[in-house]
């Protein structure tokens, strides 16, 4: 097969995938290969694929099926990400036209591994060396207004139904040092905000350039204090993590949003244990009290799992109870899904998907109310909108306010500009502001 020389990178499952993605797109681009356009034939397809359910995983081998042309043909096929990490080897045997597997932690060697594949040989790369990749990636180039940035990557917390810990590998948090370079390469390339990424974001932890111990709320000082980045995000937390500097950012800094991603899981005690959550139903009430007196306009965001081997309708009850006490800005919720190699798989009591649906619905039902009542309730606020694309409509741009909704303005401002709106009209998944002033933040 020839040197590859265009690349087409289709990411699958969470963010942290959008970013790896990005991250091989510019170290492709920096061997000299070309994005090939949306509709293009690229000569290299990258599949970034996610392994957290099994409707997921399932979805590259059929994806892989498509890559085949009209004349029999077919592209340089790369499955990288976490089906990559758990299955290795096996992906070639059960799909041979795959040409190359590279896990989350070796997509650094990427080009190399093309290259092999180009001569022929076989190409897998699942090592998981701490912290490597980044050092040997280029610096970012490719931005929007808003970019990702990877801080903590990994998971220790082994939740009894979770493939993380086994595709990200442990938790590692980067260097400030080179989160605080990176975060200014994306500014520079035009991003306004950033949303920091990490399995398990809070419990990020390092030593700032003076050698001082800190957490993920004095990287969100020093970053508010970079020219030029207007918002920072960071997702996604877990509950025991929320540290009481983290809850005081965001009373105390400005260009930190009002939006916290806080999953939950479920609301029953009995299914948190068998989760191995390690929090309860109440001490996760108690920390969105504290985030709430700290920040009283917070936006809400989880994650819910429903039929959880042995869930009873009374346990799941304890769900709905939970998100009524909550009251969420927006939300996802899954059905319980059984991934091979983790605790949970083997428990007795799957639930029957019959069963699963049924619950989802009701959840699902509640959650779609919250997140309308939001909306209304914005309704009336005047507030900034960060512009991230353009609108179905000439002369329409979609951008996001401070909590995280979808804002439609009609407006010629351009992408990446802060506008000053009002919000006029909530609908369940987005809302509609008029524009009062363009307005850029003093950087
Ligand atoms: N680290 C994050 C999120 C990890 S995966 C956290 O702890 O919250 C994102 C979400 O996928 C999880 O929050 C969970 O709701 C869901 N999920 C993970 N494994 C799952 C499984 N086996 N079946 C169904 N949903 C799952
Ligand atoms: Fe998975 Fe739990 Fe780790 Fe989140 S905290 S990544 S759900 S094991
Ligand atoms: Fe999926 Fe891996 Fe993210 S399993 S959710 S791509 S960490």
């Amino acid at each position: 097969m020839p040197k590859p020389r265009t690349f087409q990178i289709k990411s699958y499952g969470c963010q942290m995938n959008v970013y790896d993605g990005e991250r091989m797109a510019e170290l492709l681009e920096a061997e000299g290969l070309a994005a090939a356009g949306a509709t293009g034939e690229a000569d290299l397809v990258v599949l970034n694929t996610c392994h957290i359910r099994e409707r997921a995983a399932e979805k590259v081998y059929s994806e892989i099926g498509r890559l085949r042309r009209e004349d029999g043909s077919r592209p340089m096929i790369a499955v990288a990400g976490c089906v990559a990490q758990a299955e290795g080897a096996e992906i070639p045997r059960r799909a041979p036209s795959v040409d190359i597997v590279v896990g989350p932690q070796a997509y650094h060697r990427l080009p190399q591994l093309v290259g092999e594949a180009a001569e022929g040989r076989p190409a897998l790369d699942t090592d998981m060396p701490l912290l490597s990749k980044f050092g040997a990636l280029p610096k970012r180039r490719r931005q929007g207004p808003s970019g990702f940035l990877t801080v903590q990557e990994g998971c220790d917390k082994f939740c009894t139904y979770c493939v993380v810990p086994y595709t990200r590998g442990a938790e590692v948090s980067r260097p400030w040092a080179a989160v605080m370079d990176e975060a200014r390469a994306l500014v520079d390339a035009g991003a306004k905000e950033i949303t920091l990424l990490g399995q398990n974001v809070n419990a990020w932890e390092g030593e700032d350039e003076k050698g001082v111990a800190q957490g993920l709320d004095g990287l969100i000082r020093a970053l508010d204090r970079l020219p030029g980045l207007a918002r920072i995000r960071y997702t996604t937390s877990h509950p025991n993590d929320m540290r009481d500097g983290l809850i005081r950012a965001h009373a105390e800094v400005e260009t930190l949003m009002p939006f916290l991603h806080l999953p939950v899981q479920s609301g029953s005690d009995r299914v948190l244990k068998a989760m191995n959550r390690s929090h309860s139903a109440e001490s996760y009430l108690r920390v969105i009290a504290r985030v709430r007196a700290a920040r009283p306009d917070i936006a809400i965001s989880g994650d819910f799992i429903v039929g959880f081997p042995g869930e009873t309708e009374a346990e799941f009850e304890d769900t709905l109870k939970i998100i009524a006490a909550v009251n969420y800005a927006q939300a996802y919720s899954f059905k319980y899904s059984a991934r091979p190699g983790t605790p949970a798989a083997a428990m007795e009591g799957q639930v029957s998907p019959q069963v699963q649906d049924e619950r989802l619905q009701r959840l699902q039902a509640l959650l779609n109310t919250q997140q309308h009542a939001f909306n209304r309730a914005s309704v009336g606020r005047r507030t900034a909108i960060l512009l991230e694309r353009d609108g179905r409509r000439p002369g329409q741009r979609i951008g996001k306010s401070p909590w995280l909704q979808s804002v439609h303005v009609e407006t010629e401002a351009p992408i990446g500009s802060l506008v000053e709106v009002d919000l006029v009209d909530g609908g369940p998944n987005s809302l509609r502001g008029v524009l009062v002033a363009a307005m850029e933040r003093a950087a």
